[in-house]
């Protein structure tokens, strides 16, 4: 069967935000030591920021980058990784079972950001600490100077406030794991408290408050109900996050998790309404979709279990295979379909930490599969997001029922009319696509870039063979009379440009 799209102007859904190509730098594993910074490597500045590292970020097209957890976060005390370095402690990190040598610390990160050319994103410890700290953490960054804190950062060497805009209220306080676990009661009391707090001292900050650390937790949509009761006028998103694991070998469900991140994402405004509706708010929360990605996450366990306390150990340092990057790229074509709603998301990690960016520590870095369908998303989804409603054939999984075999969106560029239509086809045959486009008369075919699985579902990029998986370019689709006949790879994440 030839399934059908029709893209039209009218169906207009949001400005597709930058902010949505955000990504993670935690002190996990080899993400901020060995990845971010490696002072000593061949490619690194005088501040240790791996240039190699630096220059694959820009490709990537991030916009926005939280740090420093994640987990890690929920332990941290953040005036342990500022000042002479020489004079910083090293510390036990709970989370992931590692030594913490705090040579990289806020500064370190806010000079990596503007060398990247990210906004940063910063999230505060409600774990085991409150609202003092964060508040002393928000007078370091942002005041100005002329206090105790603001002098600090000036005195080394951060003579002009960061003016850090996005803050997390804390990370994953529902989960068991965390560092100072909370119930959603005790949490939404804290998040309310400090948010008030924080805005105080600097009111034009943008607060996020933790929603639950995935669909499947049992206290999943109550502990948003009742955090929101709490925080929803302080707030200007609650979090989601959400991970999915291939080490099962189900690929027709893995293929179709992007169903299940369309639920998480309608379930979590539903909540947040509910609330608004309760508690008679007209501003409409949006979602910070905070960590996102593939993770082969049963093999976690293994990877603590195997060690003692070290120092930057090689942890969760996942191969993305061609099929995880078709995923990703359908995880991405599901948060722009939504950007009415999400304002935020961040995919999770940036460098060697289930990360798009993978360095050996003293060699190179190189691109992951999944790094493809993100760098390219970023680069062309400019525009106002369109709804799609694609007519397409369906295809059972064990996880999620009868699912769509192809996944779609368009985003149009209105200041130079430029089309960009993303299309997953998740079916193992190749699908012929007849493309309606007579509601943006005057297009011509641009590109067709596909990432194709089909053939080669398990081809992983590595250090001897970096590109591998990477995209490749189809003859460019022909538009006539506004029709256009495209066939989609089997198991593909497409590209396809009009101008
Ligand atoms: O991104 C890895 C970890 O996943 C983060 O530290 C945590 O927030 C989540 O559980």
């Amino acid at each position: 069967m030839t399934a059908k799209l029709t893209i039209d102007p009218a169906f207009a859904i949001g400005p597709a935000d930058r902010r949505i190509f955000g990504s993670f730098v935690e002190h996990l594993g080899r993400c901020v030591y060995g990845g971010v910074y490696e002072p000593g490597h061949r490619s690194a500045d005088p501040h240790g920021l791996r240039g190699d590292v630096l220059e694959l970020t820009r490709e990537l097209g991030v916009s926005v980058v939280r740090y420093p957890g994640g987990n890690f976060v929920s332990g941290y005390r953040w005036e342990d990784g500022v000042g002479p370095v020489a004079d910083r402690p090293r510390r036990l990190d709970l989370a992931w079972k590692t030594i913490e040598t705090n040579a990289f610390g806020l500064d370190e990160f806010m000079t990596w950001a503007a060398a990247a050319g990210v906004e940063p994103m910063m999230a505060v410890n409600l774990g085991t600490r409150g609202v003092q700290e964060a508040c002393d953490l928000l007078e370091y960054a942002n005041h100005p100077g002329g206090t105790r804190l603001s002098d600090l950062r000036r005195s080394h060497g951060a003579e002009q406030p960061y003016g850090v805009k996005l803050w997390c209220l804390g990370n994953e306080l529902d989960g068991p794991w965390q560092v100072g676990h909370k119930t959603a009661e005790e949490y939404g009391r804290l998040a309310a408290e400090t948010a008030r707090a924080m805005k105080m001292i600097d009111p034009s900050v943008s607060l996020v408050a933790c929603g639950s650390s995935g669909r499947g937790m049992p206290t999943f949509a109550s502990w948003e109900a009742t955090v929101l009761e709490h925080t929803y006028e302080l707030v200007d998103y609650v979090s989601a996050h959400t991970y999915y694991d291939p080490a099962d070998g189900d690929r027709a469900s893995l293929l179709a998790s992007a169903v299940d991140m369309d639920h998480f994402i309608a379930e979590v405004v539903a909540t947040a309404d509910h609330v608004a509706a309760k508690q008679r708010h007209r501003r409409k929360l949006k979602i910070s979709f905070d960590e996102w990605n593939v993770w082969y996450q049963s093999r976690l366990q293994a990877d603590l279990d195997r060690r003692g306390w070290v120092e930057a150990p090689t942890l969760i340092e996942d191969d993305y295979t061609a099929v995880d990057a078709v995923v990703v790229g359908d995880l991405l074509i599901t948060l722009l379909r939504h950007a009415d709603r999400v304002g935020v998301a961040c995919q999770a990690q940036l460098a060697n930490v289930i990360a798009p960016i993978r360095t050996r520590t003293g060699g190179p870095a190189w691109r992951q599969s999944i790094f493809h369908p993100f760098a390219l998303t970023a680069r062309y989804a400019r525009g106002t997001v369109l709804r799609t409603e694609p007519v397409c054939p369906t295809y059972a999984t064990k996880r999620y029922g009868d699912v769509p075999v192809l996944d779609t969106v368009a985003v149009h560029d209105e200041e130079t009319g430029a089309l960009t239509v993303l299309a997953v086809n998740r079916g193992t045959a190749d699908l012929p696509l007849d493309l309606d486009l007579r509601g943006l008369p005057g297009l011509a075919g641009a590109a067709h870039l596909t990432l194709a699985a089909g053939d080669d579902p398990d081809a992983v990029n590595t250090e001897a063979e970096p590109d591998r998986v990477t995209p490749r370019e189809l003859a460019a689709p022909t538009p006539d009379g506004g029709r256009c006949a495209v066939l989609l790879p089997a198991v593909s994440w497409n590209l396809l440009r009009f101008a």
